[in-house]
């Protein structure tokens, strides 16, 4: 990755346009705000500013082309056909996109390209290979009527998406609300607005029609709550902080009582008994499950629950695994771990670490900002024993690759452990019996339990969180069920 690609980068950018209704616009008062990347702090490029008239007009585009028909009520097979073509177009551009999404939030080129991109794409594809394969239901009235009950789309979809992973997680609203019939209004995150914007342009080129899928770039407080408070959006498909997920059910409240769905944080135990059948693995994988995408992830193993016994020992090899992990430039193809999105989750990440050492946790490895002069905002690999739950390094979502380490004796132990946070999104089990991973499976309060493995997954499996971590699911069929209404048709004979 060198200069030509990060100059093709700003050609591709530049001037930096919103898609609103199929046209390249700047936000209505010209304002913009910049694009950092924090490999090196440096401005990418500026970005529209969208605000409140700009959301006005990206909604009243979505229920134009949704009222018209033109997405609507186009044959489900034309969906598939339109969305699998955008899919084309998008793996045509991997190259760029990858470094987009490398350039703005700081994930290493390798994962952008092969783990990323991939993601989106068969998210994409799944959602279009559904759209002509839905079912409706005709349930038995009995003779002298006939009832159906039939799927429609709900309307104008508002989504408001994150930067950790920005296209995997906008596929994960697009790919659903898209292939029934819904339009969209997609609100990037101000960190991460490149790659949704280029998204969106090739979308249109592949035949996707102006309206059905408008992109606004801006700021959370100003385009992001334009969105929510939107009187005519219809739903509202959310990835983010707990913080922001009830400041939309309040947005909701206030406007026109929309469907929110929610995807928050999380505090994934990753409990690890003595009797793992792997437990190489298991310390490869604790190590690895808390710094992929420098510990940006919602499902990140931040906490590992070790049984007694094997406490020490374990530690070590854990400790050994995380010190391995190459922190760098996210454009050089070895980096493992590259910077944290920006300076202000930088000072997040390191304001917990501060508190742990306060709480009386003992840091083992890491703990500070690394690689200073490149300007970019790296943070080393981080590991903290003698943690207690009721610490808030037990207890709150750090969003970087800080582990906390808790021993714990037995599997009623291990679950009373595993469950004692806000939070419900998912958790880890390692152990050779089948009754102890049964136990925990069933125990433990998260929408994903893995049983010697760690963030496996399928297109065809339901991804989400119970408790603090939200509600609704995204993935598989069961997304849809956010974007659709059922209605009942009931006829007399
Ligand atoms: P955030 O929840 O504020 O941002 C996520 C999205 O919401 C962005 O697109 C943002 O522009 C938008 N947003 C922010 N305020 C809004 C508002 N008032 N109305 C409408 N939209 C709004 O999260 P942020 O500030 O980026 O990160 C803070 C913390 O949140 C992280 O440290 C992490 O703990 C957590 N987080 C969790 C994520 C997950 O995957 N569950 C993803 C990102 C952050
Ligand atoms: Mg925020």
């Amino acid at each position: 990755m060198g200069a030509d690609w990060i100059r093709r980068a700003e050609e591709l950018v530049l001037p930096g346009r919103m898609v609103i209704d199929g046209d390249a616009c700047a936000a209505v008062d010209g304002r913009t705000f910049p694009c950092t990347s924090p490999r090196d702090g440096a401005t990418l490029v500026e970005v529209p500013r969208g605000a409140v008239q700009d959301v006005d007009r990206a909604v009243a585009a979505a229920r134009r082309a949704f009222a018209d028909g033109r997405w609507s009520q186009r044959p489900p097979a034309e969906r598939k056909a339109v969305l699998l073509a955008v899919a084309d177009r998008v793996e045509a551009h991997t190259e760029e996109l990858a470094l987009l999404i490398s350039l703005e939030m700081g994930k290493p080129i390798a994962l952008s390209r092969d783990v990323e991109l991939p993601a989106f794409l068969r998210t994409l594809r799944w959602y279009a290979e559904a759209a002509d394969k839905l079912l409706d239901e005709l349930p038995q009235v009995g003779p002298d009527a006939v009832a159906m009950v039939t799927r429609e789309p709900v309307g104008v979809v508002g989504a408001i998406v994150p930067w950790n992973f920005p296209l995997t997680m906008a596929g994960w609203k697009l790919g659903p609300a898209l292939a029934v019939g819904n339009t969209v209004v997609l609100k990037p995150a101000e960190q991460s607005p490149l790659s949704a914007l280029r998204v969106a342009q090739l979308a249109l080129e592949a035949g996707l029609p102006p309206g059905v899928l408008n992109v606004v770039s801006g700021l959370g407080p100003e385009a992001g709550a334009a969105l929510s408070r939107h009187l005519d959006v219809d739903a509202l498909a959310f990835t983010g902080s707990g913080t922001t997920g009830a400041q939309l059910l309040r947005d909701a409240a206030d406007s026109n009582l929309k469907k929110v769905s929610l995807e928050l944080g999380g505090k994934t135990p990753n409990v690890v008994f003595a009797d793992a059948p792997d437990l190489a693995a298991a310390a490869r994988t604790a190590a690895w499950g808390v710094t992929f995408n420098q510990g940006q992830m919602c499902t990140a193993a931040s906490r590992l629950l070790v049984q007694r016994d094997l406490h020490d020992r374990f530690v070590e090899e854990v400790v050994a695994a995380a010190r391995a992990q190459r922190v760098g430039d996210p454009l050089d193809e070895g980096t493992e771990i590259g910077p944290l999105v920006d300076e202000s989750q930088l000072d997040r990440v390191l304001g917990h670490v501060e508190r742990a050492q306060w709480a009386g946790a003992r840091l083992v490895l890491g703990g500070g900002r690394t690689l200073e002069v490149t300007g970019g905002s790296f943070v080393e690999p981080t590991v903290f024993t003698d943690v207690a739950s009721d610490m808030p390094l037990a207890q709150e979502e750090v969003f970087g690759p800080v582990l906390a380490v808790l021993p714990f004796d037995d599997a009623d132990d291990a679950i009373r452990l595993a469950n004692d946070t806000v939070y419900g999104l998912a958790a880890s089990v390692w152990t050779g019996d089948l009754r102890t991973a049964h136990r925990l499976a069933r125990a433990i309060r998260a929408g994903t339990v893995w049983v010697n493995c760690f963030e496996e997954g399928d297109m065809t499996v339901p991804f989400g969180g119970m408790k603090r971590s939200g509600n609704g699911r995204d993935k598989s069929l069961h997304a849809i069920e956010k974007f659709t209404e059922l209605k009942t048709t009931w006829i007399a004979l």
